[in-house]
């Protein structure tokens, strides 16, 4: 599948829900209008077009949320992808809050790989930017994924400056000493993000990039994945670190990506409020409006966001799934 732009575009993003357990300050509002529940595709609505969407080349998925382990019964939605939907990969976005009880379960419906948000290694800290979230509960969630065999495990961490851009080296570190991937997240101007009073804000990791590379004689290498981010590694480190600066080094142009939002709307791209409402086709079950819809969106894909001239995005990322 092809956009205008002649963008390959074979990944999709899956919001199975728009709830969260926690209330991240960059991302979510602590009170959110969450879609009416009837509104919110059943798992077989999103089988229904996973299938369509894989026909016309979707490859693999990444499931997200809101937070995706609040939906229930979970692990069913993966098991019935990886069973019925011929998909290379199946992915998954996660807080970490509840991973530790569903990490098995989850394994064994079939997901392939899961990305944890740690943005920072300090219990207060953690608190305060997830205004609810537990530090010791997520780290014993990614220990349970590494034993079960979720790996290899992305850790993603939105740095903002006067925040936690002091651990900077902390969380490289922990690519020293476990298998696992170290993201650096620039701060997108979308929504919430857009008013951090006093939790910090947007720092160029391009920057802190190239400091890291001659601080610690990184080298890069290929890391498996379907998104943006580059990767690099210390000399004999068991991780890697990868960074995401859609600012400071923009990637629009290798974009492979759209979006099924947790009511059923397909969204070609983060920055903007676009969409085609797929919803009333995916409940009729009507294939052919569904894969009409999903060509739509690719028609209508824009280039990219102009984040870097300014631009803002007034969506609510939580319902996105980043
Ligand atoms: N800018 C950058 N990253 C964000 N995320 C959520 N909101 C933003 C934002 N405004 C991150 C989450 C998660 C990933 C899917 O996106 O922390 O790790
Ligand atoms: Fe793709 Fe839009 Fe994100 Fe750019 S901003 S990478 S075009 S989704």
């Amino acid at each position: 599948m092809k956009d205008r732009f002649g963008r390959t575009v074979n990944y999709l993003r899956i919001s199975v829900i728009d709830r969260c357990n926690l209330r991240c300050h960059y991302c979510m509002p602590l009170h959110v209008k969450f879609f009416d529940p009837k509104d919110v595709l059943s798992f077989d609505e999103i089988i229904t077009v996973v299938k369509v969407a894989q026909k016309l080349g979707i490859e693999s998925v990444r499931i997200t949320g809101g937070e995706p382990l609040v939906r229930p019964q979970l692990p069913k939605l993966i098991y019935r992808l990886k069973n019925e939907c011929a998909l290379k990969e199946i992915a998954l976005t996660t807080n970490g809050m509840l991973l530790e009880s569903l990490a098995q379960d989850l394994k064994e419906a079939g997901l392939d790989r899961i990305n944890v948000s740690v943005d920072t290694l300090r219990p207060d800290r953690f608190r305060k930017i997830t205004r609810f979230g537990d530090l010791q509960t997520v780290l014993y969630g990614l220990r349970r994924a590494i034993d079960v065999g979720l790996t290899p495990i992305k850790i993603n961490a939105v740095i903002l400056r006067g925040f936690n851009d002091d651990e900077i080296d902390d969380l490289f570190r922990l690519t020293l000493l476990e298998r696992v991937t170290v993201r650096f997240l620039e701060l997108m101007p979308i929504g919430e993000a857009l008013s951090l009073n006093g939790m910090g804000g947007y720092l160029n990791l391009t920057q802190v990039k190239e400091r890291l590379i001659k601080d610690y004689r990184l080298v890069p290498v290929q890391e498996k994945g379907n998104g943006p981010a580059r990767y690099w590694k210390a000399p004999g480190a068991p991780g890697k670190l990868g960074f995401i600066t859609p600012i400071s080094d923009k990637y629009c142009a290798t974009c492979s990506r759209i979006r099924l939002t947790a009511n059923g709307e397909i969204r070609p791209c983060l920055a903007y409020d676009l969409h085609v409402n797929l919803r009333e086709a995916i409940r009729r079950g009507d294939g052919e409006a569904i894969a009409a819809g999903i060509l739509k969106a690719l028609e209508i894909k824009p280039w990219g966001h102009h984040w870097e001239e300014g631009q803002i995005t007034q969506t609510v990322m939580s319902s996105l799934g980043g």
